[in-house]
């Protein structure tokens, strides 16, 4: 199991769709849950939303960003693309040494204006390795989730998707992978290194267009390979 010493969970920029989503999937397993906002306020009537669809024993609460990262040393960050640098920039100060980020961030071309079925380039090749960049020494960046609906993890319904998990940090791979099988359903894959991630959220911007084509919540399953590679909590 997770190491219960790196917890709660403090989802950055966690009163969007995606941060929401997930901390109602990981309230709902019996996680402790921050919601993290630039407002305390909006922070915490997020947090009141959940608690109210997750039932009476749902450990969540909500916090302004930098308060969130001072708490916990379990950060996940679901930001838009154009607000990730400043954002990560600002809370700096605020993380603590020994700190795992898992970064769910799609470097969608919309942040630019553009389309959302399609990513802008990144300097350091993807959103994650930009966050790797930006964080203090010490802090450990797994990328994951990109290719999870919203949609869905805000829903009553099982998340038919695989997640895929990049990072150069063991420990960081580790944890991104166990909270990933605490989703119903999910499976969790040890994607490699973190450069791989530019090619996992490029999979977003395709699951967004077949959404817009089909008029669906697309996600992917991965197959092929022995089940002792799927990482999951669930017995199918
Ligand atoms: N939606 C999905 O299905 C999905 C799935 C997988 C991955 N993702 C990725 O996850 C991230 C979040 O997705 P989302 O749909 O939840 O996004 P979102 O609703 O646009 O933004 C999430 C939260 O980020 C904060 N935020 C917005 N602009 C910001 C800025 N300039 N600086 C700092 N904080 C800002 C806001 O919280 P406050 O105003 O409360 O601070 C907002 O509620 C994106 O990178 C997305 O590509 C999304």
């Amino acid at each position: 199991m997770t190491d219960p010493a790196i917890r709660p969970i403090a989802i950055i920029g966690g009163t969007g769709p995606a941060g929401t989503g997930l901390a109602l999937r990981w309230a709902r397993a019996g996680e402790t849950v921050i919601i993290g906002s630039r407002d305390a306020a909006r922070a915490e009537q997020t947090a009141e939303i959940i608690r109210t669809r997750a039932g009476a024993k749902a450990q969540v609460s909500g916090m302004e960003n930098s308060a969130a990262c001072a708490t916990s040393n379990l950060l996940v960050l679901t930001v838009p693309f154009e607000g990730q640098a400043a954002l990560l920039k600002q809370l700096k100060t605020a993380m603590r040494q020994g700190s795992i980020l898992i970064d769910a961030t799609v470097p969608l071309a919309a942040s630019v204006g553009g389309r959302a079925s399609r990513t802008i380039g990144v300097w350091q090749g993807s959103a994650a390795q930009q966050t790797a960049e930006l964080v203090p020494k010490g802090v450990a960046v797994a990328a994951a989730f990109h290719n999870v609906s919203a949609d869905v993890l805000n829903s009553d319904a099982d998340v038919d998707c695989d997640v895929i998990v990049c990072s150069d940090d063991p420990n960081a791979m580790q944890i991104a992978m166990e909270l990933a099988t605490k989703i119903p359903r999910v499976r969790a894959l040890d994607g490699g290194k973190l450069e791989n991630a530019r090619l996992v959220e490029q999979i977003t911007a395709l699951l967004i267009g077949l959404n817009i084509r089909h008029q669906g919540h697309g996600g992917i399953r991965i197959t092929g390979f022995p089940d002792a590679v799927y990482k999951t909590s669930w017995i199918s």
